[in-house]
């Protein structure tokens, strides 16, 4: 696939096989986020990649958006870790981690694996069920597996804003 295909391609999977993935293709998942791009190269992400069935309970006791998935990775950041720009104080780590997720999507999509983005999870629970992310803010816990046979876009998928909503030329 060539990248306007991929993302083209690319949608939210909300629907599994209860089938696991293969170690290389999660391998493969996180080289291209270890490849990422971050501001001024300060690498504040932390990845969790979570698969057993005792830490998939937890992402259902956080979150109603685990699908079922088989595999869970987890994008936080370090707040003191990512760069801030001096002008306004904004830190950049949720830019670093939300660039790690897309650009795991989309190899998810190469490696003909479901994805889907979910960021509506409890915080106050994610910090009791997974004590190992404390020192992060976590930004999305992607749900991955393969697509079931029924799964597709949902409708709104293809609900687009006109693009001269969105695109000027100055
Ligand atoms: C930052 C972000 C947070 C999201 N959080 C959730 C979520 O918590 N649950 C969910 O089912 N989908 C979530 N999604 C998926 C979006 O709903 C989805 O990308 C959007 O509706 C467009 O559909 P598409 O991904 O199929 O193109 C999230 C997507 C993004 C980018």
């Amino acid at each position: 696939m060539n990248f306007k295909m991929l993302a083209e391609n690319r949608y939210s999977c909300r629907k599994f096989l209860k089938q696991n993935i293969e170690k290389d293709k999660v391998n493969a998942l996180l080289d291209v986020i270890h490849v990422a791009p971050s501001a001024k190269n300060c690498q504040p992400i932390r990845i969790w990649t979570i698969q057993s069935e005792e830490r998939l309970m937890d992402i259902k006791k956080i979150t109603k958006y685990h699908y079922d998935a088989p595999l869970t990775i987890a994008i936080g950041f370090v707040a003191d870790e990512a760069w801030t720009r001096d002008c306004d104080n904004k830190n950049m780590g949720i830019v670093d981690a939300s660039i790690a997720g897309l650009s795991v999507w989309l190899e998810a999509t190469e490696l003909g694996l479901g994805c889907v983005w979910v960021s509506d999870f409890d915080v106050e629970k994610q910090k009791e069920y997974f004590p190992e992310m404390a020192e992060c803010e976590i930004v999305a816990f992607m749900q991955i597996g393969y697509p079931d046979l029924k799964s597709k876009p949902a409708k709104w998928h293809y609900d687009k804003k006109e693009r001269s909503k969105i695109f000027c030329e100055l």
